[in-house]
């Protein structure tokens, strides 16, 4: 089976695929509004500080196994060690979980398309969204047509299907967002709204903000489930990883930053708030495009930008639990799809549920979809990091040459397997908990 394996067709596939599964929700929907809710500016600096230096850790770890034992997570895990073969288990679950509330919110940007294709006049922006996500039906309709879409790059293959549609929607991705900044820059008092990104404001400061930006920052690099371990196996080639981890770093920040960029000189221009929660992209931005001219192209423009990040990193989500499927139980890319698409929506469509018919069914107090959301975000994805750095710092023994090739530089990486992110890690753990 193992001579089977795909590979990626070049470098430059595997660092544009990494970078579209970093590049997701967690950046244009989740980063501005977290943002918002933390303060803005010195939110900002602090995620800076650990995205670029704590977060380069789990990152080249994940990758640097998958590249070494060329295995998915299951696999990789036992090849280190007999007994974590069930330990790992939980990647791939988390995956599926992952994709069971991710995916719905990929419906909803469908509708978002559809709409600004019509000429609607809504005025209240924030009752046609509760009206529509309350909807038993349409957004059930929605989720699936965003799984299958998903499922269908994933079962054409990594060449054929991964790769083509990142190189399709990534560029597309970079297009859209900077002719969208250019609108959002010109818009009046736009410089409010960039005082608001980079002015910090230090009384703000305090450790829970802290944690927020870790747990961000851990989400939209794809750390904890797999995903960048599955990647990090089709690596053929023996090179260091070294300035590929920095690119995606640095790319996936810049895309980031251009999305505050996009968003709050326009809702600083329309005096609007920047810290409505979830509601930034669905509610807020919509009433935006609707008072500026060729609101409707914008819309269009702003949900098709939305739609290419949410697919290429829902590809991505997919990919390891496919990658565990095909290799563990020898069945085909496109049975091991099927299965999938089965096994998310079957969890998906209660899930979607849990805005309508099913919002009085609580799991801990929680709706299925908050339930989710807040299980795999804030335990297991940081478990499962947990997990892979100890396995690594303990176990595997990263000697220098095999990923840094300065002294200090290994021991570093070293002594963060070991202690620094476990413990940040433990720290997110129980603060998510509280
Ligand atoms: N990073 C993606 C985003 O920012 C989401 C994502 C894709 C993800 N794959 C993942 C998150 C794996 C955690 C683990 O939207």
């Amino acid at each position: 089976m193992e001579n089977n394996r795909p590979f990626w067709t070049s470098k430059y596939s595997f660092i544009i695929t990494t970078i579209g599964s970093a590049v997701g929700l967690g950046n244009i929907w989740r980063f501005p509004y977290i943002m918002g809710q933390y303060g803005g500016a010195i939110f900002l600096a602090v995620y800076i500080l650990i995205i670029s230096t704590i977060c380069f850790i789990p990152l080249m770890n994940e990758l640097y196994i998958g590249k070494t034992t060329k295995k998915e997570c299951v696999g990789a895990y036992e090849s280190i060690n007999k007994n974590f073969k069930y330990l790992d288990a939980l990647n791939p679950i988390t995956g599926v979980l992952i994709a069971s509330f991710y995916f719905i919110v990929g419906g909803w940007i469908i509708n978002y398309i559809f709409k600004s294709l019509v000429n609607s006049n809504i005025n209240d922006w924030g009752q046609y969204f509760s009206a529509f996500i309350q909807a038993p039906v349409y957004p059930c309709i929605l989720t699936l047509l965003f799984i299958s879409i998903c499922i269908f790059f994933t079962a054409k293959g990594l060449k054929n299907g991964i790769e083509r549609a990142n190189k399709l929607f990534m560029p597309l991705l970079a297009v859209i967002l900077i002719f969208l900044v250019i609108v959002s820059l010109n818009l009046p008092n736009a410089q409010k709204g960039l005082e608001y990104m980079f002015k910090p404001d230090f009384s703000k400061l305090n450790f829970h903000m802290v944690l927020a930006a870790l747990g961000q920052a851990f989400f939209t690099l794809s750390i904890g489930m797999g995903a960048l371990l599955t990647y990090g196996s089709y690596i053929k080639e023996d090179k260091s990883l070294v300035k590929s981890v920095y690119t995606i770093i640095l790319s996936d920040t810049a895309f980031a930053l251009l999305a505050g960029i996009m968003i709050f000189p326009a809702v600083f221009s329309f005096n609007m708030e920047p810290n409505s929660g979830a509601g930034l992209v669905f509610v807020t931005l919509p009433k935006i495009f609707s008072n500026i001219p060729y609101g409707n192209l914008i819309a269009f423009s702003f949900f098709i930008l939305l739609f290419s990040a949410a697919l290429t990193s829902g590809i991505s989500i997919i990919e390891g639990p496919c990658a565990t499927l095909i290799e563990r139980f020898k069945i085909t890319r496109i049975r091991a799809s099927i299965i999938l698409f089965f096994i998310i929506s079957f969890i998906a469509i209660p899930t979607t549920l849990s805005f309508s018919v099913l919002g009085d069914l609580k799991i801990f107090g929680k709706t299925l979809f908050d339930f989710l959301d807040f299980t795999t975000s804030n335990i297991m994805l940081p478990v499962n990091t947990l997990f892979l750095c100890l396995i690594s710092g303990w176990y595997l023994k990263i000697k220098g040459g095999d990923i840094i090739r300065n002294k200090i530089g290994v021991f570093l990486f070293n002594v963060g397997l070991k202690f620094i992110v476990p413990i940040a890690l433990v720290c997110l753990i129980y603060m998510g908990l509280k």
